[in-house]
């Protein structure tokens, strides 16, 4: 088969998160997280799913890597949940971090690198009842945490990830109220934005000083779900304006106190007369912060699924003709993660998955190549990338054609982007196997492996089976 091939040293993946896969969430010492709670949320989760039981990964761990192992996997891509490890946010529970310790020796044994992610969402709910990531000390306790993982898991991981798409955490989290914690409380998600970052950067410090440098072969970075975000009407003064102030939002909030040591000045002025609890940035930003959320990081996790092409309110637009209109919402209502909102999204004509996000495979090497010109980015992992569709097992077989398509479509916009000089190392596909899909449940199925939650059978898709293949073959196989 002739192929287009990757460097011999690419690293081929699944991804997965703790929380959306374990279950157990009673096991062994663990407490309730921000997602427990929320799950309870009346209207937070389509059909009121939770995720007390979800693929019942924590007690099949074993037969879960045999089925990596299958399917040719490099790396596995897991997170560990914090309120295993400090039920509370306390005391160290061993019992908690000893799941990851024999996951990691399961892996290794198998032949797998672990790619660890210290938080993925899961905060312990007693540390929001402290303020959560608005409140600074919750960057101090995730040192203190993550610590307590390094002290088990240091001799055998090599890769550290500190957070999991921050955005996430920070504005779905406190300003759009559509995820875990559930606040809708405007431009606190930029203050929590902030302490995310600074949790990171407490852990590169204490990283670096315990030894972890490439020279030992250790590594550590960042997971961000950085975009390319296009005016949707590139002719309207108001619509390039909106694409400007998300690409603040949603890339630079981010990208530039890691990778510049600054925040943009356009952020402070779309903030301008938006106070959470009446901190101005010069409040919750203090002296030294950025010096250390700016320390060299050895890598950078890229997730992507799509662009973003905002269109300036007020519109003339119709309901359906709006990103998101052929999908079930959780009902529970929501704002914009975008402090102050104005924007909406109309259809640009592309392609969509069954999630209804728009398909724009040449957007990933935009954001690419953006991300070695502006920032001279670190050594890129593609850690997140996959579609969700409506699968169904026939005769034991699940045929998934539109998510292999769209995997091939974005690993030759990998391969494209590397052409033009980017350094990837690496690709996760998202997800191992179908899993608890946040405010969507169990609704949205992403795996390359199928789940079925009523008897934990797993069936790898035809995707996989692809995907094992693509790996094995490291490149990707041309006509
Ligand atoms: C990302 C999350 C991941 C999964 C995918 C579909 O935002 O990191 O957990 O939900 O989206």
């Amino acid at each position: 088969m002739t192929t287009r091939p990757f460097p011999s040293d690419f690293l081929w993946g699944a991804a997965a998160a703790a929380y959306q896969i374990e279950g157990a969430v009673d096991a062994d010492g663990r407490t309730a997280s921000i997602w427990d709670t929320f799950t309870r949320v009346p209207g937070a989760i389509l059909d009121g799913h939770t995720a007390d039981v979800a693929c019942e990964h924590y007690d099949r761990m074993p037969h879960d890597v045999a089925l990596m192992k299958q399917l040719n996997l490099g790396s596995y891509r897991f997170s560990v949940a914090w309120p295993r490890v400090r039920p509370d946010g306390g005391p160290v529970n061993r019992a908690g971090l000893d799941f990851y310790s024999r996951l990691t020796d399961e892996l290794l044994a198998a032949g797998i690198t672990p790619w660890l992610t210290l938080y993925h969402w899961d905060l312990p709910q007693a540390l929001e009842d402290r303020g959560g990531w608005t409140d600074r000390d919750t960057a101090h306790r995730f040192l203190e945490y993550a610590m307590s993982v390094h002290d088990v898991l240091g001799d055998r991981v090599d890769s550290w990830t500190t957070h999991n798409e921050p955005w996430c955490s920070a504005f779905m989290g406190y300003t759009s109220g559509g995820h875990a914690p559930g606040r809708r409380e405007g431009v606190a998600g930029v203050v929590a934005a902030h302490h995310l970052l600074l949790g990171h950067g407490l852990f590169v410090e204490e990283f670096r000083r315990r030894g972890g440098t490439p020279e030992n072969g250790k590594a550590v970075g960042i997971t961000l779900n950085p975009t390319v975000v296009e005016p949707f009407d590139p002719a309207r003064e108001d619509d390039v304006e909106a694409a400007r102030r998300l690409d603040g939002f949603h890339n630079r909030v981010f990208l530039d106190p890691l990778l510049l040591g600054k925040y943009a000045d356009d952020l402070s002025l779309d903030t301008e007369g938006m106070l959470f609890e009446g901190r101005r940035w010069e409040d919750f930003v203090q002296d030294g912060d950025l010096a250390l959320i700016s320390a060299p990081l050895d890598f950078l996790g890229v997730n992507y699924y799509h662009p973003e092409a905002p269109a300036a309110l007020p519109r003339d637009v119709e309901p359906d003709d709006l990103l998101g209109s052929r999908i079930q919402h959780s009902p529970r209502p929501r704002e914009s993660p975008y402090p102050g909102g104005g924007v909406v999204f109309p259809r640009t004509g592309r392609p969509t998955t069954d999630r209804d996000w728009e398909i724009d495979p040449d957007a990933l090497t935009r954001l690419l190549v953006r991300l070695e010109q502006d920032y001279g980015a670190p050594p890129i992992y593609i850690t997140e990338n996959g579609a969700m569709a409506d699968d169904v097992v026939v005769d034991g077989a699940v045929h998934d054609l539109g998510r292999q398509q769209f995997i091939e479509q974005h690993l030759h916009a990998v391969l494209d982007a590397m052409d033009r000089g980017v350094d990837v190392r690496g690709y996760f596909v998202w997800s191992l196997m179908d899993n608890f899909e946040w405010s969507y449940g169990f609704a949205h199925r992403f795996g390359i492996v199928h789940v079925d939650y009523d008897t934990q059978v797993r069936t790898p898709k035809d995707s996989a089976l692809w995907f094992a293949e693509v790996a094995a073959a490291n490149g990707l196989p041309l006509a």
